[in-house]
């Protein structure tokens, strides 16, 4: 409770404002419709100056005013924008008063009735406007949201983010929020009714472990002794596992201290849960899919595909809710993953993969990255007409633009008339990279061999790399240039849609398609690296010391289990990544429900000396009977954002941090007085 100490001086009250205007502001019609409500019945409200309608909403626009008539735009809830007109036969001038003293974005209350209007437009609004006899200015928007009023027609992102409130009343974002509430309500409703899940919320106020990323503090009162905000509800979820509930699952705020992205916010949500008595990763999937194939039916304008045995799409027709269903995505091994497409997260839409040229070249740069591997992108330009001069192709800045690579970037050539015609001889690209030591050549390339199987035409884009056997970095090179392929040219190289009659189209609109896949079978360890990106073209390892690729919670694969003891880089987890249009958008695994192997993994493996204190909690629930349990989160506001159309998860977030990690609409974070400090036994340096 907030207890404001007030002095009683008079000089304090004379500044209360003026008390009729005030109290009005207070004191206003209900609103009777919505500019939709109305359109939709139209014909009854027409000419009827009895059916009264009453509007609350914003100024949306304001005319120029004229002497006798005066005419503006109110927007709702809604967004649906309305011509309201004074009524000039009334004789009444107070409306003409109020509607000079309008300002755009005023909140306003107007009643009226409905007139036919004379010139129609195509949407439904266009055919009336109220004619007002009453106008309430509810709560004037000063003179910066006028101004804003030019910015926010180009567009609603141009609004400066200080005032997300009037960015948020825009067509778009007032969708874009609507859309989650739905999407949120909706999970609700399939995990519980169609899989008696139980809603659990977990404590925001966690303890300080180490999860992956960095995290939030908290410090408290009492001297050396903090909270830390949870990175994921993964421990308190498996202790629930341990407390007799077997199907858990929670809309979770998660919050991590991590470079932000378009798809990264230091504060997000997850749909978060976990089953127990579970003896195969398939039946936390198969829910999983019966979640998400909702949530796009639903709401989603783009359908639902998998990957086919054949390698082409096909549309998903059924949910995941029958158990005896298999899966509907398909599943990509890990290694295979990054053999093809050069990244974990593949965009499956894309048909480009990678051809090894193993056969021909080892890598010769670094002996940790041997495999030598080479991108085509087929008839990247149109063809030169025939008889035309020579014409040099130019690749697109994007595909070789260092900034776009974490560290080295691939060798990128076009390929010319003049080389396209030189068959039986493809030493035009690999010349220089021998020249320059990047790779050497086996002993008696086959030409005709190569030649045939990279099949360089005029027009084509050759990109070439290279990567370690089992790549821990994640994207490659070449699985990088992918995704800066696609972006660059997003309707070439799509991967076909097989119809029902079995045909296969290849001219469709990428964003009328979501395409899912699980990817599973990662290493369960990967070396510590050891460098960064900017001191060294190729990451760096310590392979004498082991991470977990997700969590330490994650369990092996079963065949794999010896290896935990003599080889722990070669075990594989049984963890799964749900992937859609090449957005991670869920990970989860099978976990250690036995206390003495997760002890193993923490001492043994990851030699985390305190284990004991960090995760002491955990084990000691599972040694209580906690039964196998598996579960998996998905990131809301990355789902939010796909079904919406975004790129970027800022748009379904109702106040985002910006890239520096900061709000600006509050101003937060911001530093604190010396007293508080002292309080929490902090102290500045
Ligand atoms: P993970 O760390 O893979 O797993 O997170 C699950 C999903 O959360 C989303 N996500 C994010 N979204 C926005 N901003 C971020 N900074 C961010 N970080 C992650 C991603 C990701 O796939 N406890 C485990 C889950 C489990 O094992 O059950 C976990 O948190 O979409």
């Amino acid at each position: 409770m907030l207890h404001a100490v007030v002095k009683c001086s008079k000089r304090l009250y004379s500044r209360l404002p003026e008390k009729t205007s005030t109290l009005a502001k207070f004191n206003f019609p209900s609103a009777t419709n919505t500019i939709e409500e109305v359109s939709n019945k139209i014909d009854s409200y027409l000419n009827n100056r009895s059916a009264k309608i009453t509007l609350h909403g914003h100024i949306h626009r304001k005319s120029r005013l004229r002497a006798a008539l005066s005419f503006g735009f109110i927007r709702d809830k809604q967004g649906d924008v309305l011509q309201f007109v004074s009524d000039v036969g009334s004789g009444d001038q107070s409306v003409l008063e109020t509607m000079k003293k309008l300002s755009v974005e005023d909140s306003v209350a107007i009643t009226g009735h409905a007139k036919r209007k004379e010139t129609v437009g195509k949407e439904k609004e266009d055919a009336w406007e109220l004619v007002a006899e009453e106008i309430q200015i509810l709560n004037a928007s000063n003179l910066d949201a006028s101004r804003l009023e030019k910015l926010k027609q180009a567009s609603p992102e141009d609004i400066p983010p200080q005032f997300r409130y009037l960015q948020l009343r825009t067509p778009f974002y007032q969708n874009a929020l609507r859309t989650r509430s739905k999407l949120a309500q909706l999970v609700r409703k399939v995990l519980v009714e169609n899989h008696d899940f139980v809603e659990i919320e977990t404590p925001l106020l966690f303890k300080s472990t180490p999860e992956g990323a960095r995290e939030f503090l908290v410090p408290t009162r009492a001297f050396d002794s903090f909270y830390a905000l949870p990175q994921s509800p993964q421990q308190y979820k498996q202790i629930l596992m341990s407390s007799g509930f077997t199907r858990y699952f929670q809309m979770a705020k998660c919050f991590r201290d991590e470079d932000l992205r378009a798809d990264r916010q230091p504060e997000f949500t997850q749909i978060d849960l976990e089953m127990s008595f579970i003896n195969s990763a398939d039946q936390v999937m198969k829910v999983v899919e019966d979640v998400v194939l909702n949530l796009w039916k639903h709401t989603s304008k783009s359908g639902t595909y998998h990957v086919n045995s054949k390698g082409n799409l096909q549309p998903i027709h059924n949910l995941g809710e029958n158990n005896n269903d298999s899966l509907q995505f398909q599943k990509l091994r890990y290694e295979e993953a990054l053999q093809k497409y050069g990244i974990d997260k593949p965009d499956l839409r894309s048909n480009i993969s990678f051809t090894s040229l193993s056969d021909f070249f080892v890598a010769k740069e670094n002996p940790s990255f041997p495999v030598v591997e080479a991108c085509v992108l087929k008839n990247a330009f149109e063809p030169e007409p025939e008889g035309s001069k020579k014409k040099k192709y130019k690749i697109p800045k994007s595909l070789i633009d260092p900034i776009n690579y974490n560290r080295r970037r691939p060798y990128v050539w076009a390929v010319g008339k003049e080389q396209g015609e030189k068959n039986g001889n493809s030493n035009w690209w690999y010349q220089t990279l021998l020249e320059k030591n990047i790779i050497t050549a086996k002993e008696n390339i086959n030409e005709s061999e190569l030649n045939q199987l990279l099949n360089l035409e005029p027009g084509d884009i050759i990109a070439v790399s290279t990567r370690a056997e089992l790549p821990y970095e994640n994207p490659t090179p070449l699985g990088k240039f992918r995704q800066l392929a696609i972006k660059e040219f997003p309707r070439k190289w799509l991967r076909p849609i097989e119809n029902h009659e079995q045909q296969l189209v290849t001219d469709y609109d990428p964003e009328s398609v979501t395409v899912g896949s699980w990817v599973v079978d990662f290493p369960l360890f990967n070396p510590v690296e050891t460098s960064s990106h900017l001191d060294s073209p190729y990451p760096n390892y310590d392979f004498d010391k082991f991470e977990s690729t997700h969590h330490p919670f994650t369990m092996c694969r079963s065949k794999d289990y010896d290896l935990l003891e003599t080889d722990p880089l070669a075990v594989k987890g049984e963890h799964y990544d749900l992937v859609m249009n090449g957005v991670e958008v869920g990970g989860g695994s099978r976990r250690i429900h036995d206390p003495a192997l997760q002890k193993f993994v923490f001492e043994e493996i990851l030699r985390i000396q305190n284990h004991q204190q960090l995760f002491g909690h955990l084990v000691k629930a599972l040694s209580m009977g906690c039964p196998p349990h598996a579960g998996l989160a998905l990131g809301f506001d990355r789902l939010c954002a796909m079904i919406v159309g975004s790129s970027s998860i800022r748009d379904v977030i109702a106040f985002p941090k910006n890239q520096s990690g900061k709000d600006l609409v509050v101003d937060s974070p911001t530093s604190v007085d010396e007293q508080t400090l002292n309080d929490y036994h902090v102290t500045k340096f």
